[in-house]
């Protein structure tokens, strides 16, 4: 067990209540809460936090940073809410990220706040080795519910560009120690579902006591 101060819980799903993906993280997140008392955990729901759009300063300042300048005044004060986020984003040392599968990938919310957060010389830089992720020494937990079954054995499985597509983004900024929680199928029948939610609370249950 290591010892994590602030654990980032970013929701992205509209269903409250409903969620089958927040049935599964509340599991995790109870057990989690017993096996690191004092860690604080903070919900960014994706649904209220009113995200950033990306304006055409705001774009820009990415390509001046990726030519390996710093941004003037006035992008800088256009930077200030992708700075924030990102803040946010830094100051926790392990993640929990709820998400549905939408359309074989993740809720377009998810997608914009990545596009706000992974900035270069915040959370990567170019070096003469290539790549480097700055995003170091953190875990994350990423729980997905899906109405079909995208599991290895499924003849869907291939369609599953929400997995993968997570483990290359934040593997790209460094975060490489990711576990995947996924219920799955949400929405083929009562008893299947049952048994997905069953089956993804016992694996969050392990993974909670074992972070
Ligand atoms: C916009 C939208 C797109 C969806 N796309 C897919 C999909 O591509 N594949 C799938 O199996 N289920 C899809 N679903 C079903 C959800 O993944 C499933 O119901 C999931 O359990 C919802 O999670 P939640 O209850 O936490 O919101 C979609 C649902 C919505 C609302």
């Amino acid at each position: 067990m290591t010892n994590m101060k602030q654990l980032l819980h970013i929701i992205a799903t509209p269903r409250g209540e409903e969620s089958s993906t927040l049935k599964v993280s509340k599991v995790f997140l109870d057990n989690f809460k017993k096996a690191h008392p004092d860690c604080q955990i903070d919900e960014l729901n994706l649904y209220s936090a009113n995200l950033p759009a990306l304006t055409a300063a705001m774009v820009s300042g990415k390509y001046v940073l990726l030519g390996g300048k710093d941004l003037a005044k006035d992008l800088k004060k256009a930077w200030k809410p992708i700075e924030d986020h990102i803040k946010r984003f830094l100051s926790a040392d392990g993640y929990l990220i709820s998400a549905p599968m939408w359309n074989f990938n993740i809720p377009y919310l998810l997608k914009q706040y990545i596009d706000i957060i992974i900035q270069p010389k915040y959370l990567f830089q170019y070096t003469a080795g290539g790549v480097e992720g700055l995003v170091k020494n953190r875990k994350m937990v990423i729980i997905t519910s899906r109405g079909g079954d995208y599991s290895e054995a499924s003849p869907f499985h291939k369609f599953d560009y929400q997995e993968p597509y997570l483990r290359a983004i934040f593997g790209f900024v460094g975060i490489t120690d990711i576990t995947f929680v996924n219920a799955q199928p949400m929405n083929m029948g009562p008893e299947l579902e049952a048994k997905g939610l069953e089956k993804a609370k016992a694996e969050a249950v392990k993974l909670a006591g074992a972070l």
